[in-house]
């Protein structure tokens, strides 16, 4: 039925939201901004930089843009500095085992993510080259849930949005996926969604959809 599956990374492919958490906290701690997990959670799919104006609401001061950018910049050198802790062995094997096989049943696959950093990551995990196609933060102008990311990623592929489908963990992302016309298939929070077209338990079981 599909021709092309567009994976998001962070929670998908791979769990760098601790690593994110990390970074968020150690910048708002800093700044004297509340952080925690509940606003965390709210992060998942968004740019760096409109994740920085969600983490800046709870703060009394205003920032101008050259501070943002600084702002932004420091918490991405913490964020590259915990990612060197990854390696291969962060790869989770179902994951690795049910890309195998997906790719044996002639699926295009190509990576869909927000983050600036997905090439360093795919890297870090030993997948460098393993992707037909890369669309990441580094080739839009708009994050999820426009669905821009993944409208790129199906014209690298060559496939249309119809013939495609969006594993995503984000909420932002179903909705992205919606947007750009793709059907989807959700991990954890993204089953929430109203437009989710499949609910995964697991990443395996992306064998299940023909
Ligand atoms: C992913 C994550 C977000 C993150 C974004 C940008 O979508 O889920 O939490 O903010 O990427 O990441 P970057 O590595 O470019 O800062
Ligand atoms: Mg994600």
């Amino acid at each position: 039925m599909f021709k092309g599956i567009i994976f998001d990374l962070d929670g998908v492919i791979c769990f760098t939201d601790k690593y994110h958490y990390q970074a968020w906290k150690k910048l708002a701690d800093r700044l004297g901004i509340y952080f925690d997990e509940k606003i965390n959670n709210r992060l998942r799919g968004v740019s760096r930089m409109d994740c920085l104006d969600i983490v800046l609401e709870k703060s009394t001061k205003q920032y101008s843009y050259d501070e943002k950018e600084a702002l932004a910049t420091e918490k991405n050198e913490t964020y590259k500095n915990l990612l060197q802790e990854m390696g291969p062995n962060d790869l989770p094997e179902e994951v690795k085992n049910t890309l195998d096989e997906l790719r044996k049943r002639g699926y295009k696959l190509a990576i869909g993510s927000s983050s600036k950093n997905t090439r360093m990551i795919l890297n870090r995990l030993g997948l460098g080259d393993y992707f037909d196609a890369i669309s990441d933060g580094n080739n839009i102008s708009k994050s999820k849930p426009d669905p821009e990311v993944f409208l790129k990623a199906a014209e690298f592929i060559g496939e249309k949005p119809e013939d495609c489908l969006v594993v995503e963990d984000a909420e932002a992302g179903i909705e992205a996926a919606f947007r750009g016309g793709f059907a989807s298939a959700g991990l954890g929070e993204a089953r929430n969604h109203k437009e989710v077209t499949y609910k995964l338990g697991e990443f395996k079981d992306l064998l299940d959809i023909n």
